[in-house]
């Protein structure tokens, strides 16, 4: 697959249109841009069924394939305790067909519990990911179950573009929009949605998990090296094909942010605007606060998406 097209997007509106919740766009506090200050925006992307964006894909993967006649009895396979394998979960349950989860038997006993909560059938094997992927594999073949994909799928990413055409629509100036990296799935389809309207997109990822980064620097997906403190979402070791080639558009920016930068602004998130989100929420925003981030100019308007909710929050209260 070379490039998500705005086509693919907007199939993908009307196929989850009433399906998803519709994002909620808020205005924060004005951030210092050169010159002067820039308008900031929050997509309150957490409040998404089951906590995150990956419900978009995920709904709009299982429907492209029911209406191609593609949906088999047996359901669906992914290999995710995160994000991913809950916005499966959920989708499947939606659809009336079965899930069938993969995760390595030392994945934590909470993400398990919320998996079987969607009705998943949760299979532990090995005590790696590259075991439970291989099991899943084995799985659909034997099986004929569909294998979905966290990121790299055009319905996946299509799904998660959805969110940047409820963006246009609530601020049609809107000048840049920003998200967190991890396998580039959301970039992917944001990007696609945003060239068309005249957004730029700037796709931020901690400067110890940058697949995006270094796929831009190496004119190809590279595997990287992945220590973050928001690796537990943005920990994809190579980005697609899709998130590179929306990258390589001039319209698009890639930066890296310091841990210390993602901490600080979910702790932010949390001190001025009693938000609990993800460090992933924390990354895109620190895309635009930090000294390694995108520099707005002055009268900018900017929309930060706060991508997930599936966080402890012990570590904010204080
Ligand atoms: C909360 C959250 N934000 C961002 C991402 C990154 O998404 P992608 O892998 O599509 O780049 C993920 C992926 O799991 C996520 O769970």
């Amino acid at each position: 697959m070379g490039e998500l097209s705005y086509a693919d997007v907007q199939a993908a509106v009307a196929r989850i249109a009433g399906r998803v919740r519709e994002v909620g766009v808020v205005r924060a506090d004005d951030i210092a841009a050169d010159g002067g200050c820039a308008e900031l925006f929050f997509a309150l992307e957490f409040l998404q069924h089951t906590g995150t964006f990956k419900a978009r894909g995920a709904q709009n993967f299982l429907l492209a394939h029911r209406e191609a006649g593609t949906l088999p009895e047996v359901g669906v396979t992914i290999a995710s305790g995160g994000n991913a394998g809950l916005a499966c979960a959920w989708a499947a349950k939606e659809q009336g067909v079965p899930a069938t989860v993969f995760l390595p038997a030392n994945a934590p006993q909470v993400k398990v519990r919320r998996l079987r909560g969607y009705g998943a059938d949760v299979r532990l094997v090995g005590t790696e990911y590259a075991e439970a992927l291989a099991a899943c594999s084995e799985f659909a073949a034997a099986t004929g179950a569909l294998t979905s994909h966290a990121y790299d799928h055009p319905h996946i990413a299509a799904g998660a573009g959805t969110l940047m055409i409820e963006l246009h629509a609530r601020i049609p100036d809107l000048d840049t929009v920003v998200v967190a990296v991890g396998g580039g799935g959301l970039f992917a389809g944001v990007a696609a949605a945003a060239r068309q309207v005249g957004v730029r997109t700037v796709a931020v990822e901690p400067e110890n998990c940058r697949a995006l980064n270094a796929a831009l620097a190496a004119g190809r997906p590279v595997d990287v090296p992945l220590d973050s403190v928001a690796a537990d979402s943005l920990g994809a070791r190579r980005v697609s094909e899709m998130a590179l080639a929306a990258a390589q558009h001039h319209q698009a920016s890639s930066v890296l942010v310091s841990d210390a930068a993602i901490v600080r602004a979910r702790q932010l998130l949390w001190d001025d605007y009693r938000l609990a989100v993800e460090h992933a929420a924390g990354t895109a925003l620190a895309g635009v606060l930090g000294p390694t981030g995108y520099r707005p100019r002055d009268g900018e308007k900017i929309c930060v998406v706060l991508c997930g909710a599936n966080t402890n929050p012990a570590d904010l209260a204080g």
